[in-house]
C-alpha cells in the first residue's frame, strides 16, 4: 500500500489531509469559476434532463445531483446539503426546484467564501460546519443531501446519526459516494444500522460516473494545467479523475464502488 493510501484509510489522517487540500485546491482554482467538485454522471437511458443555458458546462455534474436527488419533495421542503463544496449542485436545486430553503454546509471555509459571491439566489445561504456535527437543532430539515463527500469523514456512522437528528420524522436523505470494493460490506452495514433511518433504494452507478468522467476530461485537464505546477499535476489529474487516471481505472476495474442512496427518516 502507497502512502497516499495508508493516509486515506487512517480516519484521522484521511479528514486532515482533506481538511488541507480543499481549501489548497479552491484557491488555486477559484478564477476559473469551477462549480462542482464530483465525479458526474451520464446515461442514455433516459430523456436528457432540461436545463438552461448556463448550465450547460456542468451538465455531467448537475447530472449526479438530479440523479441522485430523483423524486424528492421539494415544495416547501427545508433542505441542508453536507458537502456543498463550490454550490454548483445547491444553486442548480434551488433555482430548479425553489424549496422554502436550501442551506449549503462544508468544512472548507474558502468553499463557502466562493459560494457565497458565486451562487446568489433567493433561499440558498452557506455555512461553514463539519458534517460530524452539524450546526442545526433536531429535526429542522426535510430533506438532507450529500454528494461524494463522505469518504473524506472520518466516523461515518456518527455523520448518519446527525443525518437522523437533524432531520424530521419522515424527511429523506439523498446520498452518493464510492468506497473501495472490500469496504462495501462494512459501508452498507453502517447504512442499515442508523435506527432512525431507513435505506429505501441504492443504485450500483461506476458506469454512469465513469460515462460523465469521460465528458469532464478535457476541461478537468485543462483545468489542472493551467492551475496547478507540473510536480503537482499527475496526483491533481488523479484527483479530479480524468479518463485514464488511478481514480477512472479502479472505478472501471470494479475496485472502487460508485452508489446512490435514499434513505426514509423514520
Ligand atoms: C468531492 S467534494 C464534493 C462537493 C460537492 N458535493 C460536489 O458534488 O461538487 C467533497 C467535499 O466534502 C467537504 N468535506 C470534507 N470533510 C468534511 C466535513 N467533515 N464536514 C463537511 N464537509 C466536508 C470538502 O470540503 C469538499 O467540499
Amino acid at each position: 500500500m502507497g502512502l497516499l493510501e495508508a493516509v486515506l484509510r487512517s480516519p484521522t489522517w484521511r479528514q486532515r489531509l482533506w481538511a488541507w487540500w480543499y481549501p489548497f485546491f479552491t484557491r488555486r482554482i477559484r478564477d476559473q469559476k469551477i462549480d462542482f467538485l464530483n465525479y458526474s454522471f451520464a446515461t442514455s437511458s433516459h430523456a436528457p434532463l432540461a436545463l438552461q443555458p448556463e448550465d450547460e458546462l456542468n451538465r455531467p455534474n448537475l447530472q449526479l445531483y438530479a440523479h441522485v436527488t430523483a423524486g424528492a419533495p421539494w415544495t416547501g421542503a427545508r433542505v441542508l446539503e453536507v458537502s456543498s463544496g463550490h454550490g454548483g449542485g445547491a444553486s442548480y436545486l434551488t433555482r430548479t426546484y425553489q424549496p422554502l430553503s436550501y442551506v449549503g454546509l462544508d468544512l472548507n471555509p474558502a468553499a463557502v467564501q466562493y459560494c457565497e459571491a458565486r451562487h446568489v439566489v433567493t433561499g440558498l445561504t452557506f455555512k461553514r460546519g463539519n458534517a460530524l456535527a452539524l450546526p442545526f437543532p433536531d429535526r429542522t430539515f426535510d430533506l438532507v443531501i450529500n454528494v461524494e463527500a463522505s469518504h473524506c469523514y472520518p466516523d461515518f456512522p456518527k455523520f448518519l446519526q446527525e443525518v437522523a437528528r437533524v432531520l424530521k420524522p419522515q424527511g429523506a436523505f439523498y446520498y452518493a459516494d464510492l468506497r473501495p470494493a472490500d469496504e462495501v460490506e462494512g459501508w452498507l452495514q453502517d447504512l442499515t444500522s442508523e435506527p432512525a433511518l431507513r435505506l429505501e433504494r441504492m443504485q450500483l452507478i461506476n458506469p454512469e460516473v465513469l460515462a460523465g468522467m469521460r465528458l469532464n476530461t478535457p476541461r478537468y485537464t485543462a483545468m489542472v494545467e493551467r492551475a496547478f505546477p507540473s510536480y503537482l499535476q499527475k496526483i491533481t489529474l488523479d484527483f479530479a479523475g480524468v479518463e485514464g487516471s488511478r481514480i477512472y481505472n479502479e472505478l472501471a476495474a470494479g475496485n472502487l464502488s460508485y452508489r446512490s442512496f435514499r434513505l426514509q427518516r423514520l
